[in-house]
C-alpha cells in the first residue's frame, strides 16, 4: 500500500467535489481547548485513569466516587471553549448546507464542544456529560445543573491527595420523575458497555453514504469507531487523518496531516474558490 498523501492542494480538490462529508472525531479535537485526552499525559484523576472509573463495575462499587469524577469533568467544561478545529467544522457545515451539501460530525467525545461551536448534525457515539440516565426508569434527560446536586458542591478535586467524599447514595443525583426517585448515572457509554443501537445505525448510514471522511484526533483503538475510517477508505472514498501522531489506521487512509487539528482544519475546510460567494 502507498503511504498516505500529505498534500493539502490535493485534499482541497477532493473537498471541492464532496457532497456528503463525515467528520469523525476523538479526544484530540478538544486537546487544544485544554481538555485532556485519554491516552497519553494528563489522563489521571486522583490516582485513577478514566478507564478505571468509567465502568459499570466502578459505579456499582462506589457511585459516590464515580459521580465525583463526572461532576469534576462537567464543572471543568465550564472553563473550556471550542477551539479553531471545532469552529472550522461548524462553519463548514453551515456554509455547505446552503449549497445543498451535508457535513455530519460523528464524535466519541462527551464534552459537547462541537455543539457549542455551532455544529448541528452531531452523532454522539459515547453520550454526553450533560445528560443523565435513570438507573430505574431509564429516562434520559439533559442536565446542566452546577453542581448537579448539593452534596457534590466543591467535591471532585482531581489531585491525588483529595479525600473521597463518600456521599450517601440517597444524596447523589436522583430521578425527579414522579414516583421514581431512582439513582441517576451519567448518560455516557462506559467500558464494557455497548453503543446505543440507534446512534450506531445512524453513524453507519452516514459512513456508507459519505464521499469524503475526515478522522480527527482519535487514536483509533476503541471499537467500533476504530474501524469506521478504514472501512470508508476500503470503499475507495478519500479519508484524511488529522493527528500529530501516526495511528494503527494511518496506512490504510488516503491522507495524513501530521499536526494539531487547529493548525490544519481551518485551511482544509475553508471556502474553496469553486464555491459560491
Ligand atoms: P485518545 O486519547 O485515545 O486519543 C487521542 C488522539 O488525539 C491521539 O491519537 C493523539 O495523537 C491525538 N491528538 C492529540 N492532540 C491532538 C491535536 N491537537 N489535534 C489532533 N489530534 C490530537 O482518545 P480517543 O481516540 O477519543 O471511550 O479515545 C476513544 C475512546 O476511548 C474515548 O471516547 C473513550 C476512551 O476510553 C469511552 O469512554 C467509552
Ligand atoms: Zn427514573
Amino acid at each position: 500500500m502507498t503511504a498516505p498523501s500529505s498534500s493539502m492542494p490535493q485534499f482541497r480538490e477532493d473537498f471541492a467535489k464532496a457532497k456528503h462529508i463525515v467528520v469523525l472525531t476523538g479526544a484530540g479535537v478538544s486537546a487544544e481547548s485544554g481538555v485532556p485526552t485519554f491516552r497519553g499525559a494528563g489522563g489521571y484523576w486522583r490516582k485513577w485513569q478514566a478507564q478505571q472509573l468509567a465502568t459499570p463495575e466502578a459505579f456499582e462499587d462506589n457511585p459516590s466516587l464515580v459521580w465525583e469524577f463526572y461532576h469534576y469533568r462537567r464543572e471543568v467544561m465550564g472553563t473550556k471553549d471550542p477551539n479553531k478545529a471545532h469552529i472550522a467544522i461548524a462553519e463548514c457545515e453551515k456554509r455547505l448546507k446552503s449549497q445543498g451539501r451535508r457535513v455530519v460530525v460523528i464524535t466519541q467525545n462527551i464534552d459537547e464542544l462541537h455543539k457549542r461551536a455551532g455544529s448541528e448534525n452531531i452523532l454522539e457515539l459515547h453520550g454526553s456529560l450533560f445528560k443523565t440516565r435513570c438507573t430505574k426508569c431509564e429516562e434520559v434527560i439533559e442536565n446542566r445543573l452546577s453542581p448537579i446536586c448539593p452534596a457534590l458542591a466543591d467535591k471532585g478535586a482531581p489531585d491525588p491527595e483529595a479525600k473521597d467524599a463518600k456521599i450517601p447514595v440517597d444524596q447523589l443525583p436522583r430521578c425527579k420523575k414522579a414516583g421514581c426517585g431512582g439513582l441517576l448515572r451519567p448518560h455516557v457509554v462506559w467500558f464494557g458497555e455497548g453503543l446505543d443501537p440507534a446512534v450506531l445505525d445512524s453513524a453507519e448510514n452516514e459512513l456508507d453514504q459519505c464521499d469524503l471522511c475526515l478522522v480527527v484526533g482519535t487514536s483509533s483503538v476503541v471499537y467500533p469507531a476504530a474501524m469506521f475510517a478504514p472501512s470508508v477508505a476500503a470503499r475507495g472514498v478519500p479519508v484524511a487523518e488529522f493527528n500529530p501522531e501516526k495511528t494503527g489506521v494511518t496506512n490504510s487512509l488516503g491522507y495524513h496531516f501530521h499536526g494539531p487539528a487547529g493548525s490544519f482544519l481551518p485551511e482544509a475546510l475553508a471556502r474553496h474558490p469553486s464555491e459560491p460567494e
